[in-house]
């Protein structure tokens, strides 16, 4: 459930009027319900409730602002992290070290040495040339780093091919056949304790059967090494599970179903299982809020021009990716037309020859399900300032990034001297 719905003529999240933060904050902004982040972490964790002790480790990068990361350790959820910006992000919303995983393909020492040194669960390393430079760290600062592999099941996730990641030639993890000659490898490194393995196949997956393949294969691999003596106390399923974009296409398995695969598969691993849901936890849970510019004549059907841009929200540019589009007070009726924003790009478009809500110049619209890598990927193209996000909590709301100004983007740059005469 989303949270933002239709009450009194107007789309409110949860009881604050979306009207009133336009006009408060201005467009484009983001506004998130926290009751909707709550009921995504608390559905997951209570399908997870027959597990033995599961990390529910928060994708940081599906959306990592400050507000919603605080919300969230509120929940008692840990963070999922892949730089040493987003490590830093986590402690200071006050997730404990030891609910921290560390993943990504190409962390550099400095950013292992924060985290190893600030404390963490565990580093899911992806490469033995990796293994080796932690190795190094650990032993400088005297502090053994405790790890897990990440496999590359080679299962194809069946998602768009820019956000799959388990197929043998994608850049992540290690063939699962190479595995146990790796693991002999790491055991040889000094500083380093062995934990377990992990996998992430891909994102917005809308299917179990992907993810109980590569699952399937962890087991096996698991089987494989603790005969060979690794000492395998977790296995990290990563995240995945797709959230609802489109509501006239079939929903992706709910948290439930999801669950109930988990717990028939690993049944008997005796390992702590870690997850890493993003999408799933934030993706439903926000709205970019825009104003119609102006309705402009096209040869088919008009544009509507809007105030938000692929700066704003990359998604529909990158990825093809489909969001909802609605009017917040609807005036009946409906037409079809391209959803556009004003960057100078063909692809800065949202919707194409798509029925909406009837709207004209000043009205205002939401793009729905921009919760998930939606703000944390915008930029500023076309010197547009980085988008306000909103956290609405009940009926109190707050701004809880502030709308960026162009001064201080020019603030950061330099005219060298010798252009300066
Ligand atoms: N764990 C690892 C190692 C990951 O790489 C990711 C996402 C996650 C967990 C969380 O996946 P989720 O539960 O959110 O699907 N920008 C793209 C999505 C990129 C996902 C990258 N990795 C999009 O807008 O669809």
């Amino acid at each position: 459930m989303s949270h933002v719905e239709l009450r009194e003529a107007a789309l409110h999240c949860e009881d604050v009027p979306l009207p009133l933060i336009a006009r408060e904050v201005g467009t484009p902004v983001y506004v998130y319900s926290a009751a909707a982040m709550r009921s995504n972490a608390r559905g997951l964790k209570t399908a997870l409730a027959g597990l033995d002790d599961p990390l529910v480790a928060y994708a940081v990068k599906a959306n990592p602002n400050a507000a919603v990361l605080t919300t969230l350790a509120a929940e008692g959820l840990g963070a999922d992290i892949v730089s040493g910006g987003e490590y830093q992000r986590a402690r200071a919303a006050g997730i404990p070290a030891d609910k921290i995983v560390m993943s990504g393909v190409g962390k550099t020492a400095a950013e292992m040495a924060l985290a190893l040194d600030g404390g963490l669960f565990q580093f899911n390393l992806e490469s033995l040339p990796e293994a080796e430079t932690l190795s190094q760290v650990a032993v400088a600062l005297g502090k053994p780093a405790p790890v897990a592999f990440r496999v590359n099941p080679d299962v194809a996730a069946g998602s768009h091919a820019k956000i799959s990641t388990g197929s043998a030639h994608n850049k992540f993890g290690i063939p699962t056949a190479d595995a146990p000659a790796a693991f002999a490898e790491l055991k040889e490194l000094p500083g380093l304790e062995i934990r377990g393995v992990a996998v992430h196949i891909g994102s917005q997956l809308t299917t179990l059967e992907p993810l109980e393949a590569a699952f399937a294969r962890l087991g096996e691999l698991i089987e494989t090494l603790r005969a060979a003596g690794h000492p395998i106390a977790t296995a990290d399923l990563g995240g995945g599970l797709g959230v609802a974009y489109d509501p006239s296409i079939e929903a992706p398995p709910s948290a439930n179903d999801y669950a109930a695969m988990v717990m028939r598969v690993t049944d008997g691993w005796g390992v702590r299982l870690i997850f890493e849901p993003g999408r799933l936890i934030v993706g439903n849970a926000g709205v970019l809020l825009t104003e119609v510019i102006r309705v402009k004549d096209g040869p088919s059907h008009p544009f509507v021009v809007i105030d938000a841009a692929m700066n704003d929200l990359l998604r529909p540019t990158l990825y093809d990716a489909w969001h909802g589009i609605e009017a917040v007070v609807p005036r009946g009726g409906t037409m079809r037309a391209d959803v556009v924003g004003p960057v100078c790009e063909t692809g800065d478009c949202f919707a194409q020859a798509r029925p909406i809500d009837r709207v004209e110049a000043g009205d205002l619209m939401i793009i729905r399900t921009a919760g998930a890598y939606a703000a944390t990927m915008g930029s500023t193209y076309n010197s547009r300032p980085l988008t306000p996000e909103v956290l609405v909590d009940g009926d109190r709301w707050a701004v809880v990034r502030e709308r960026q100004d162009v001064a201080s983007i020019i603030a950061g740059e330099r005219v060298p001297e010798w252009l300066r005469q």
